[in-house]
């Protein structure tokens, strides 16, 4: 299944420095690695699991699993019968069993240069077990969830943390979604509990975060679900010092404008409560199956799909893939620029790094604030050796030319890793040659938020690489290439990215829903768990993801359906029918087209333009705001009454040639689209 020899065109190696000291120095290691974690998965993992810490051992074999339907219930239990808490593993493992008490495990960056923390792994455990003693005496007991919406500041890891230990299970929002999107989420996990902060800034703009946080608590209500608890982070607005104590003061910055409403009735101000709280907090101890944490995702059918990932199998997978991906190294300084509300963050800036001791970066604020230096000035400030971006930054960022970059030194840069969507040869080229200056392999990761880690990747030291390919599957991943009838097919081809079998960090189910994670995943090609994903699987081997196949949409590495857009835009009175399309755009990867067809007797002007653009962002949140709606009269529909995307999608790129219409409806709305399309749209 892997190649004999490695290929040696086109492909760029490790430098032999990095060879010398890497936990994966050869392409041989890699595949006899390889292949021991495919035939002897027990002893494969068995090994690695020995580096953690078991309150009891576990019984049988290392995985137990069904993934074909029509067996039976799809499920996956790794390491049945052991007991631990990742809290503790992350924590307490690496103050008393490793004495690495002193060593940083975050050096936290606000949004404005200067304003800047420290924290250990010492300090981290005394704030994470005073905030899980808080959570108790809230009432937060093992298995309940809690919603945690909050800006990147070090509370957000304290607070996901905190759950961890007490055996809680965190549902964390990305803080740039809406109140609806906040709400949506709140209900679907049933929380008992929010957390949030006052606000932050973005750059240059403030955002209020708990007039949201507000909103989405009262649509909650208002849907039946009443949640009387909101423990609010005063991040921006000044508190007198006694409520402040020692714990980290906050941000520089003032911010005169900040309105923070308070119902005292919910509202706890995080700093009061841990006045006097106990620095010391057992760990509950919690079975390798229970679960862990609820992420949200966009799905298909419009309404997002809570990942339940679990105890042991994620936090082995998130240990082992961070230490062999990245090549961890007790010296590193790793920076992860993604945010904690996605999985990336989770995974790549709390789970995996703490598993290994590691010392990170926590960056609150943007790419180009306040200029487009800023990531190198933080590579040099910390001394950054491994940096793991998007190929959406990488675009962004390529715009403003070498200039910005070449200002800073990066001597410091070992590795650099991409994830989120393909990245295309120019990104690829600019970051390996002007960030890395020729001396830093890429890892293009691919993964998702179900697979809880990276299951495509090369390994920085063994893999000779290809620029836009995620080259081989990492340990015990088994991936495939399926043809429509689901069909395997063999050396290079095309077609559906498959897995034949579990790896330890796989999702669970669906929170509250199995039938829909079956469906989802398992019903389309019974045996496999598919992606969603197209991928070319080339002679020598490598693996090259085409993006996805089916109604989801990739925007700066974020997936959205085109169904959750479109419901946000039928919800506007003025608008009957709407479809929407991803167009291709030079930094986000892909922005979104949306054709709309109007109720009787509306006309299309900018301000309802305008307005259904804000309806969109208000629903879902700023990531999904639309570049373009264009008026539709008629929509291409088959005659069963199928709206033909093919057709729009090539509309919108103003690309004439259409290819097989024979199933169109009415073709005279091609016609029509074509000329109404939007102006600004070149
Ligand atoms: C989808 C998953 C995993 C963290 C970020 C996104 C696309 C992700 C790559 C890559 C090509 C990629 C896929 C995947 N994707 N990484 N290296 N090369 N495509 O998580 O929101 O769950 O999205 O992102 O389409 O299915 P997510």
């Amino acid at each position: 299944m892997l190649p004999d020899k490695a290929p040696d065109e086109d492909v760029f190696c490790g430098s032999a420095d990095l060879k010398r000291d890497a936990h994966v120095a050869s392409f041989e290691k890699y595949k006899e690695l390889y292949m021991k974690s495919i035939e002897t998965p027990d002893e494969f993992w068995g090994d690695i699991a020995k580096d953690f810490f078991w309150k009891t051992k576990h019984s049988g074999q290392f995985l137990d699993y069904n993934f074909d339907v029509t067996k039976g219930k799809i499920f996956v239990k790794c390491m049945e019968g052991a007991t631990t808490n990742i809290c503790y593993n992350l924590l307490d493992r690496n103050v008393h069993d490793r004495k690495l008490g002193d060593r940083v495990a975050f050096f936290w960056e606000g949004n404005d240069p200067g304003d800047d923390l420290t924290v250990t792994y010492r300090e981290l455990l005394q704030r994470v077990c005073q905030f899980a003693n808080v959570l108790k005496s809230q009432g937060v007991k093992k298995g309940d969830r809690v919603s945690i919406y909050m800006p990147m500041v070090l509370e957000l890891v304290v607070a996901m943390l905190a759950c961890v230990r007490i055996g809680a299970v965190h549902s964390i929002v990305f803080a740039g979604f809406s109140a609806e999107s906040l709400c949506e989420r709140i209900l679907d996990s049933d929380c008992s509990l929010l957390v949030t902060a006052d606000g932050f800034y973005r750059g240059d703009k403030l955002i209020n975060l708990k007039l949201l946080a507000d909103e989405a608590l009262q649509k909650c209500r208002d849907k039946g679900l009443l949640i009387n608890r909101c423990i609010v982070l005063k991040h921006l607005s000044k508190e007198p010092e006694e409520i402040l104590g020692s714990q980290s003061p906050p941000t520089k910055r003032s911010c005169p404008d900040l309105q923070v409403p308070w119902n005292p009735d919910v509202d706890l101000c995080w700093h009061a409560l841990l006045r006097g709280a106990s620095d010391e907090c057992e760990p509950e101890w919690c079975e390798s199956e229970d679960p862990l944490f609820i992420l949200y995702t966009s799905g298909s059918t419009g309404k997002p799909k809570g990942v339940l990932h679990t105890v042991s199998g994620y936090m082995l997978y998130t240990a082992t893939t961070f230490k062999l991906v990245f090549d961890h190294q007790p010296d590193d300084v790793y920076w992860c620029t993604a945010d904690i509300g996605w999985i990336t963050g989770h995974s790549y800036i709390t789970y995996g790094p703490l598993a290994n001791g590691a010392t990170s970066v926590l960056f609150e604020g943007l790419p180009t604030f306040p200029n487009e230096s800023r990531m190198w000035e933080i590579v040099d400030k910390y001394r950054v050796t491994k940096l793991y971006t998007a190929p959406t930054a990488i675009r962004l960022l390529m715009k403003f030319g070498s200039e910005p970059v070449k200002k800073y030194k990066r001597e410091s840069l070992k590795i650099l890793g991409t994830v989120g969507e393909p990245i295309n040869p120019e990104a690829w080229q600019w970051y390996y040659n002007v960030v890395g200056d020729k001396r830093c392999p890429i890892v293009d990761t691919f993964w998702q938020t179900e697979t809880g880690g990276h299951v495509l990747t090369p390994l920085p030291a063994a893999t000779p690489l290809k620029p836009g390919s995620a080259t081989f599957p990492f340990f015990g991943v088994v991936p495939a290439i399926l043809n429509e009838s689901g069909e395997e097919l063999e050396g290079p081809s095309e077609g559906y990215l498959v897995f034949k079998q579990p790896w330890p960090g796989v999702m669970r189910t669906v929170y509250g829903n199995q039938p829909r994670f079956e469906t989802i995943y398992f019903k389309k090609f019974p045996g496999y768990y598919v992606t969603g994903d197209g991928c070319r699987r080339d002679k020598d081997g490598y693996y090259w993801i085409t993006g996805r196949i089916d109604d989801m949409l990739n925007v700066s590495g974020h997936l959205l359906s085109t169904a959750e857009v479109e419901s946000a835009l039928v919800e506007h009175k003025a608008v009957a029918e709407a479809a929407v399309v991803g167009r291709p755009h030079p930094v986000k990867g892909e922005s979104l087209y949306c054709f709309v067809s109007l109720t009787n007797g509306v006309t299309f002007t900018c301000t309802l333009e305008a307005e259904l653009k804000k309806q969109v962002r208000e629903k879902i949140g700023a990531i999904a705001t639309p570049d373009y709606i264009q008026n539709a009269p008629g929509l291409p529909k088959t005659r069963s009454g199928k709206i033909m995307r093919r057709l729009l999608r090539k509309i919108a790129c103003n690309e004439h040639d259409l290819g097989d219409i024979s199933t169109l409806a009415d073709s005279s709305v091609v016609q029509q689209l074509f000329q109404n399309r939007c102006s600004t749209a070149v």
